[in-house]
């Protein structure tokens, strides 16, 4: 395999981490949508406090795969998932397992910023209320400060807490997503492209953030965005027509790839 040449990126430094504890772990998953299969076997490891960056041609399965990590993909209509998916070892598609139990520990974040139509306050006091974690108002102002503080929003709206969600900027509302994702004590958050409808001073914030929570949190997040992969991730898995093609450290995945597949994609030449 030559060394890729043609606007590679460059991982940037980030936290740095030590565990190499796995947090999930995944074995011959294989989903279906009715007759059509999107993805075809796909093992994988995530360690705890990493970042990981799924990337890959659009329709490849990244957010199918994303899906199957916290159960999302019960909620489509003829879609059947098949093989292993456990959270520190724990099949999470057992049949006594608590979906809304799963999907708190396992918070996902989506593309296009989606804030209840509630206040700010509302929007992250929602899952704490549900979920037990803080009855008494007291406890429930602390989560809702403590959450906008780690999501980096607190400064910003902590004078207009009962204002709707939905009145914040784009970048906002995706940190008061995060946030409200924070607010039931998650182990893992997934991203399924956070930044993509935001403006670059936006993501900016948000991959700072996404740096930061990495500390607390496990992270997988798919991205379009070689660049922000190589900013953000220490690991980064590439994914084509349903296979998970390699994974590795980032700066291995975009400087000496293994496969000539994933070469010719940071390399642009094709996806
Ligand atoms: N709800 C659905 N019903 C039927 N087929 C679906 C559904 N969601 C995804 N698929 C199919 O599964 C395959 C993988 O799609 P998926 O959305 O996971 O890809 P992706 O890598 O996330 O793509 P993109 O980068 O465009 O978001 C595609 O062939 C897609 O058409
Ligand atoms: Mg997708």
């Amino acid at each position: 395999m030559t060394t890729a040449t043609v606007a590679v990126p460059k991982a940037a430094p980030k936290r740095e981490t030590h565990s190499s504890q796995v947090k999930m772990s995944t074995r011959g998953v294989k989903v279906f949508y009715g007759d059509s299969q999107a993805l075809y076997g796909i093992d994988l490891d995530i360690i705890e406090n990493e970042v990981i960056a799924f990337i890959g041609p659009s329709g490849c399965g990244k957010s199918t795969f994303l899906r199957c990590l916290n159960r999302m993909n019960d909620t489509i209509t003829g879609c059947r998932v098949e093989g292993d998916v456990t959270l520190d070892g724990n099949d999470i598609y057992a049949p006594s397992l608590d979906v809304v139990l799963l999907r708190a520990q396992v918070g996902i974040v989506f593309q296009k910023p989606n804030p209840f139509p509630k206040s700010i306050y509302e929007n992250i006091a929602y899952g704490p209320r549900l979920h037990g974690l803080a009855k008494r108002r007291a406890e429930l102002d602390e989560v809702v400060e403590s959450s906008l503080q780690r999501a980096g929003l607190w400064g910003e709206v902590k004078d207009r807490l009962d204002q709707p969600g939905t009145s914040l900027s784009g970048g906002q509302q995706q940190r008061l997503c995060i946030a409200r994702t924070i607010a039931v004590s998650p182990e893992v958050i997934l991203m399924d492209e956070p930044c993509s409808a935001l403006d670059p001073i936006a993501t900016a914030k948000i991959e700072q953030l996404i740096d930061e929570l990495s500390a607390s949190y496990t992270i997988a997040m798919v991205t379009h965005n070689m660049q922000q992969a190589a900013r953000v991730a220490h690991k980064t898995a590439f994914f084509h027509m349903g296979d998970m093609v390699e994974v590795g450290d980032t700066d291995k995945i975009f400087t000496n790839p293994r496969d000539q597949r994933t070469h010719d994609y940071i390399t642009g030449r094709f996806g």
